[in-house]
Protein backbone atom coordinates (compact mmCIF):
# COMPACT_ATOMS: atom_id res chain seq x y z
CA UNK A 1 0.00 0.00 0.00
CA UNK A 2 1.58 2.89 -1.14
CA UNK A 3 -0.20 5.18 1.44
CA UNK A 4 -0.03 4.53 5.22
CA UNK A 5 -1.59 6.82 8.52
CA UNK A 6 0.75 5.23 11.05
CA UNK A 7 0.89 6.81 14.84
CA UNK A 8 4.49 7.43 15.98
CA UNK A 9 7.27 10.22 16.10
CA UNK A 10 8.38 11.73 12.73
CA UNK A 11 11.74 11.53 13.87
CA UNK A 12 12.07 7.82 14.81
CA UNK A 13 11.02 6.88 10.95
CA UNK A 14 13.18 4.70 8.45
CA UNK A 15 11.87 6.04 5.88
CA UNK A 16 14.86 7.59 2.84
CA UNK A 17 12.86 11.02 2.97
CA UNK A 18 11.60 12.54 6.45
CA UNK A 19 9.39 15.92 5.72
CA UNK A 20 9.30 18.46 9.07
CA UNK A 21 7.10 21.62 9.09
CA UNK A 22 8.80 24.42 9.15
CA UNK A 23 8.60 28.00 8.72
CA UNK A 24 9.80 30.72 5.82
CA UNK A 25 12.66 31.25 7.84
CA UNK A 26 13.44 27.46 8.59
CA UNK A 27 14.36 28.51 11.61
CA UNK A 28 11.96 26.87 14.36
CA UNK A 29 12.62 24.47 17.71
CA UNK A 30 9.33 23.73 18.43
CA UNK A 31 7.34 20.50 17.50
CA UNK A 32 8.00 18.57 14.39
CA UNK A 33 10.92 20.94 14.03
CA UNK A 34 12.65 20.60 17.31
CA UNK A 35 12.32 16.77 17.22
CA UNK A 36 14.00 16.67 13.72
CA UNK A 37 16.85 19.18 14.55
CA UNK A 38 17.44 16.98 18.21
CA UNK A 39 17.74 13.71 16.14
CA UNK A 40 19.41 14.93 13.19
CA UNK A 41 21.91 17.10 15.20
CA UNK A 42 23.58 20.56 15.27
CA UNK A 43 24.97 20.60 11.18
CA UNK A 44 21.13 20.43 10.22
CA UNK A 45 20.91 23.79 11.47
CA UNK A 46 24.09 25.24 9.52
CA UNK A 47 22.37 23.39 6.46
CA UNK A 48 19.51 25.06 6.31
CA UNK A 49 21.14 29.04 7.65
CA UNK A 50 23.03 28.31 4.29
CA UNK A 51 19.43 28.31 2.04
CA UNK A 52 18.21 31.17 4.47
CA UNK A 53 14.18 30.77 3.72
CA UNK A 54 11.64 29.54 1.23
CA UNK A 55 8.07 30.67 0.92
CA UNK A 56 4.98 29.55 2.42
CA UNK A 57 3.54 26.39 0.39
CA UNK A 58 7.32 25.09 -0.80
CA UNK A 59 9.45 23.38 0.61
CA UNK A 60 13.33 22.61 0.36
CA UNK A 61 15.91 19.35 0.97
CA UNK A 62 18.59 19.05 2.85
CA UNK A 63 21.02 15.96 4.22
CA UNK A 64 19.48 14.23 6.98
CA UNK A 65 23.27 13.72 9.06
CA UNK A 66 22.89 12.00 12.04
CA UNK A 67 19.56 10.63 10.95
CA UNK A 68 21.17 9.10 8.24
CA UNK A 69 22.52 6.00 10.88
CA UNK A 70 18.65 5.30 10.76
CA UNK A 71 18.57 4.95 6.66
CA UNK A 72 17.05 8.42 6.07
CA UNK A 73 18.79 10.16 2.98
CA UNK A 74 17.11 13.62 3.51
CA UNK A 75 15.38 16.32 5.33
CA UNK A 76 12.53 17.93 3.39
CA UNK A 77 11.49 21.25 5.41
CA UNK A 78 7.90 22.03 4.19
CA UNK A 79 6.49 25.50 5.01
CA UNK A 80 3.08 25.15 5.76
CA UNK A 81 0.07 27.82 6.26
CA UNK A 82 -0.85 29.87 9.45
CA UNK A 83 -4.69 29.50 9.58
CA UNK A 84 -6.37 33.08 9.13
CA UNK A 85 -9.66 31.47 9.38
CA UNK A 86 -9.89 29.42 6.56
CA UNK A 87 -10.60 32.36 3.13
CA UNK A 88 -6.51 33.01 3.02
CA UNK A 89 -5.90 30.08 0.24
CA UNK A 90 -4.95 27.84 3.32
CA UNK A 91 -5.83 25.07 1.36
CA UNK A 92 -4.11 25.68 -1.73
CA UNK A 93 -0.70 26.70 0.56
CA UNK A 94 -1.11 23.43 2.68
CA UNK A 95 -1.36 21.36 -0.57
CA UNK A 96 1.46 23.62 -2.35
CA UNK A 97 3.82 22.02 0.90
CA UNK A 98 2.91 18.49 0.63
CA UNK A 99 3.17 18.42 -3.43
CA UNK A 100 6.52 20.50 -3.07
CA UNK A 101 8.21 17.99 -0.48
CA UNK A 102 6.70 14.92 -2.85
CA UNK A 103 8.70 16.45 -5.70
CA UNK A 104 11.62 16.95 -3.69
CA UNK A 105 11.75 13.17 -2.49
CA UNK A 106 11.17 11.95 -6.26
CA UNK A 107 13.68 14.43 -7.90
CA UNK A 108 16.48 12.91 -5.14
CA UNK A 109 15.74 9.38 -5.93
CA UNK A 110 14.18 8.91 -2.15
CA UNK A 111 11.26 5.82 -2.70
CA UNK A 112 9.64 6.55 0.87
CA UNK A 113 9.16 9.71 2.38
CA UNK A 114 7.43 10.79 6.31
CA UNK A 115 5.30 13.22 6.62
CA UNK A 116 3.98 14.87 9.90
CA UNK A 117 0.68 16.79 9.99
CA UNK A 118 1.87 19.77 8.61
CA UNK A 119 0.67 23.56 9.65
CA UNK A 120 -1.93 21.25 12.47
CA UNK A 121 -0.01 22.25 15.72
CA UNK A 122 1.37 25.75 16.06
CA UNK A 123 0.11 27.40 12.79
CA UNK A 124 -3.03 26.43 14.38
CA UNK A 125 -4.88 24.78 11.09
CA UNK A 126 -7.99 22.57 12.18
CA UNK A 127 -7.19 19.06 11.63
CA UNK A 128 -10.52 17.66 10.42
CA UNK A 129 -9.57 20.71 7.12
CA UNK A 130 -6.14 20.18 6.85
CA UNK A 131 -6.58 16.16 6.55
CA UNK A 132 -8.26 15.94 3.35
CA UNK A 133 -5.81 18.50 1.79
CA UNK A 134 -2.93 16.26 2.92
CA UNK A 135 -4.24 13.06 1.70
CA UNK A 136 -6.16 14.09 -1.44
CA UNK A 137 -2.57 15.94 -2.42
CA UNK A 138 -0.79 12.75 -1.76
CA UNK A 139 -3.54 10.58 -3.51
CA UNK A 140 -3.23 12.50 -6.66
CA UNK A 141 0.67 12.39 -6.48
CA UNK A 142 0.61 8.55 -5.92
CA UNK A 143 -1.70 8.31 -9.11
CA UNK A 144 0.99 9.24 -10.93
CA UNK A 145 4.20 7.95 -9.38
CA UNK A 146 2.76 4.62 -7.59
CA UNK A 147 6.48 3.51 -6.87
CA UNK A 148 6.61 6.30 -3.98
CA UNK A 149 5.59 4.63 -0.29
CA UNK A 150 4.39 7.64 1.60
CA UNK A 151 3.78 7.66 5.35
CA UNK A 152 1.92 10.13 7.21
CA UNK A 153 2.88 10.02 10.61
CA UNK A 154 0.54 11.01 13.36
CA UNK A 155 1.70 11.96 16.92
CA UNK A 156 -1.31 11.57 19.12
CA UNK A 157 -4.27 9.09 18.63
CA UNK A 158 -6.87 12.08 18.06
CA UNK A 159 -5.21 13.12 15.07
CA UNK A 160 -4.69 9.56 13.55
CA UNK A 161 -8.14 8.90 13.95
CA UNK A 162 -9.32 12.23 11.82
CA UNK A 163 -6.60 10.70 9.73
CA UNK A 164 -8.28 7.35 9.20
CA UNK A 165 -11.89 8.99 9.22
CA UNK A 166 -10.73 11.25 6.52
CA UNK A 167 -8.33 8.72 4.34
CA UNK A 168 -12.06 6.22 4.29
CA UNK A 169 -14.01 9.12 3.16
CA UNK A 170 -11.47 10.00 0.17
CA UNK A 171 -11.54 5.92 -0.82
CA UNK A 172 -14.63 5.22 0.10
N1 LIG B 1 6.29 13.56 15.43
C1 LIG B 1 5.14 13.68 14.71
N2 LIG B 1 4.25 14.68 14.89
C2 LIG B 1 4.53 15.60 15.84
C3 LIG B 1 5.70 15.56 16.64
C4 LIG B 1 6.60 14.48 16.39
N3 LIG B 1 7.72 14.35 17.08
N4 LIG B 1 5.69 16.63 17.48
C5 LIG B 1 4.54 17.29 17.24
N5 LIG B 1 3.83 16.68 16.26
C6 LIG B 1 2.54 17.07 15.65
C7 LIG B 1 1.75 18.12 16.38
O1 LIG B 1 0.95 17.50 17.36
C8 LIG B 1 0.91 18.72 15.28
O2 LIG B 1 -0.26 17.95 15.05
O3 LIG B 1 2.79 17.66 14.38
C9 LIG B 1 1.77 18.60 14.03
C10 LIG B 1 2.43 19.88 13.54
O4 LIG B 1 2.84 20.67 14.63
P1 LIG B 1 4.02 21.76 14.60
O5 LIG B 1 5.33 21.10 14.75
O6 LIG B 1 3.64 22.81 15.59
O7 LIG B 1 3.98 22.35 13.09
P2 LIG B 1 3.13 23.56 12.44
O8 LIG B 1 1.75 23.68 12.97
O9 LIG B 1 3.30 23.39 10.95
O10 LIG B 1 3.87 24.88 12.91
C11 LIG B 1 5.10 25.24 12.34
O11 LIG B 1 6.23 25.53 14.44
O12 LIG B 1 8.24 24.62 15.22
C12 LIG B 1 7.64 25.71 14.59
O13 LIG B 1 9.36 26.51 13.11
C13 LIG B 1 8.11 25.90 13.18
O14 LIG B 1 7.22 28.11 13.11
C14 LIG B 1 7.03 26.79 12.65
C15 LIG B 1 5.79 26.20 13.27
Amino acid sequence: MPLRIVQGDIAAQDCAAVVTAANQQLMGGGGVDGAIHRAAGPELLRAIRRIGGTPTGTAVITPAFELEHRGVQAVIHAVGPIWRGGHSGEADLLAGAYRRSLELAVEHDCPCVAFPSISTGVYGYPTEQAAPVALTTIQDFLSVHPELEVRMVLYDAGSLQVYQRALARLVG
